[in-house]
């Protein structure tokens, strides 16, 4: 199973790469907003956090693009500024549609804001190379997600599809967790979530615990 780390900021990822070996990194406007810098200063500095490894950026096209062309250009523009790049684009119509002529060109591409197993049915029959499936945002509008992710995974298996299921909005361990039980190849949470998920208050207390044991026991 692989985790992503979904940030656009320079300095979590470089703390993530170096602690966690974390296998990929996903952005979208609203990251590279937060990071502070221009679009393309921040995804090409991203670029080079990664040049020479097989982890990925998902990097999204402008959210205006209406039609599917103006997609494609820009997707193919920013595949070429590296190897690392995966492209974003929107599960809506002119999305499908740009998915199916970058796949076509071997450009790999994330379908980002899927929200059903038909949206992830049509992406990885349009040769998606990651489908994200926003499970924290159903959640928080009050929809039941936990038989989503295994719904993907096993019409995935049934049809030999390679695209990987790539569970998104990741809130919790809980939910890093039920998404691997599901199936699903690859989690992308924020920073503070893998902090989070990674540590537990009795691994402290027991660490205390021991110390204090180790403190009062002669060496020799
Ligand atoms: C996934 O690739 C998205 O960037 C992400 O999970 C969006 O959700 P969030 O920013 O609300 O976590």
């Amino acid at each position: 199973m692989k985790f992503f780390l979904d940030s656009a900021k320079t300095d979590e990822i470089k703390t993530a790469l170096a602690m966690w070996n974390i296998d990929g990194i996903t952005s979208n406007p609203r990251h590279v907003r937060n990071s502070g810098k221009p679009f393309l200063v921040v995804i090409k500095e991203i670029a080079r956090m990664i040049e020479g490894t097989d982890k990925t950026l998902s990097v999204e096209v402008n959210p205006h693009h209406a039609h599917a062309d103006a997609m494609i250009e820009e997707g193919a523009r920013l595949a070429a500024m590296s190897q690392n790049f995966v492209i974003k684009l929107p599960a809506t119509e002119a999305g499908f549609k740009a998915l199916w002529c970058l796949s076509e060109r071997k450009i790999p591409v994330n379908l980002t804001l899927v929200f059903s197993a038909a949206q992830a049915l049509q992406a990885a029959r349009l040769g998606a190379k990651y489908c994200s499936v926003f499970v924290g945002w159903k959640e928080a509008n009050g929809e039941e997600v936990s038989h989503l992710v295994g719904e993907i995974t096993r019409l995935y298996r049934n049809y030999d599809f390679k695209t990987q299921v790539l569970v998104a909005a990741i809130r919790n361990a809980r939910q890093i967790v039920e998404a691997g039980i599901a199936g699903a190849e690859i989690v992308t949470a924020g920073f503070d979530v893998y902090k989070d998920a990674f540590d537990h208050p009795y691994t402290a207390k027991g660490l205390q615990l021991f110390a204090d044991n180790w403190d009062a026991t002669p060496y020799e």
